[in-house]
């Protein structure tokens, strides 16, 4: 039985979370969601991936430490049985893995990854999630690499949630949703459920686009289907973060271990009392 989920506990937990995420670099299309809407996206993906391996292909928002958290302290009694976060950012990758240890979070995990290169691991998930770079100059392009990820990691057979923008007054989110649902039917995967205009953003020259959740699912028997793992090709990393923005970068590496939660000593001076300088 699904216990009513304790409004408090869970935002005071998913607050927990936020303390400890790297902050975001925009040139990577990092870009957090918001503290509320990632309270009501935590339960949204206990309840999808309940019971199931779930990977992330990449995850700046934390919501997998959200939802691994939110299990471990009991504010959910539904979940997914593991979950493993592939990200490019070694700060993202050592967030999530010092939080798990710390809180003892033991189906909880992160390995370095760059979506350019073949996925690392035989498939071995159930269901993946991805909030891709959302493909605005690129017809999607940057969305479909995410989520060929994801499909990769599935064996072409599972369940996927895409968190990408959707917006009625502009094209691009329009032509990259068409691009996406293409895209995954081109790999055996059919749109099962989409929830519209769901998530708002820390996005300083578009605070009001919104994301919505596109959920796909294999068709039966679709693992036949699967195809081996490539590295992607030059032509698909045309405008991937951006106009003009192709990927150059393998790995961001973690300089040194930051508090997240707390002011950095660069950030701030004293002036002392008088008899004390
Ligand atoms: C691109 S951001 C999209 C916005 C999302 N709301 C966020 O900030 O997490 C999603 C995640 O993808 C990761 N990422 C970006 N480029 C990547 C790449 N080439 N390979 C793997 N992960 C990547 C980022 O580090 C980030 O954690």
């Amino acid at each position: 039985m699904r216990e009513q989920v304790d409004l408090r506990s869970a935002v005071n937990a998913v607050s927990d979370v936020v303390q400890n995420r790297p902050r975001p670099l925009r040139e990577f299309d990092q870009i957090h969601m918001k503290t509320g809407d990632m309270v009501f996206q935590t339960e949204i993906v206990a309840d999808w991936a309940d019971g199931k391996r779930l990977a992330f292909i990449g995850d700046g928002d934390a919501i997998s430490v959200c939802v691994a958290y939110l299990q471990k302290r009991g504010v959910l009694n539904f979940g997914p049985t593991k979950i493993m976060v592939f990200d490019f950012d070694e700060r993202t990758v050592q967030a999530v893995k010092r939080f798990a240890d710390r809180e003892r979070i033991e189906h909880l995990d992160a390995e370095l990854y760059n979506c350019l290169e073949a996925f690392p691991q035989a498939p071995k998930y159930d269901c993946f999630y991805t909030n891709p770079p959302w493909g605005a100059s690129n017809n999607g392009e940057s969305v479909n690499l995410f989520a060929q990820r994801g499909i990769e990691a599935v064996g072409f057979e599972g369940e996927g949630m895409i968190v990408i923008a959707d917006d009625d007054e502009i094209a691009w989110p329009k032509e990259v949703l068409a691009s996406v649902q293409g895209f995954s039917r081109d790999r055996g995967f059919y749109v099962s459920r989409m929830q519209r205009k769901l998530h708002a953003y820390h996005l300083d020259d578009n605070p009001d686009l919104k994301s919505c959740n596109l959920f796909v699912s294999s068709l039966p028997g679709n693992s036949a289907n699967a195809a081996p793992s490539e590295p992607a090709s030059r032509e698909r990393l045309i405008n991937f973060y951006g106009k003009s923005k192709e990927p150059k970068v393998r790995y961001v590496r973690e300089r040194k271990r930051l508090d997240y939660g707390k002011a950095h000593e660069d950030e701030y001076k004293l002036d002392l009392l008088e008899g004390f300088e």
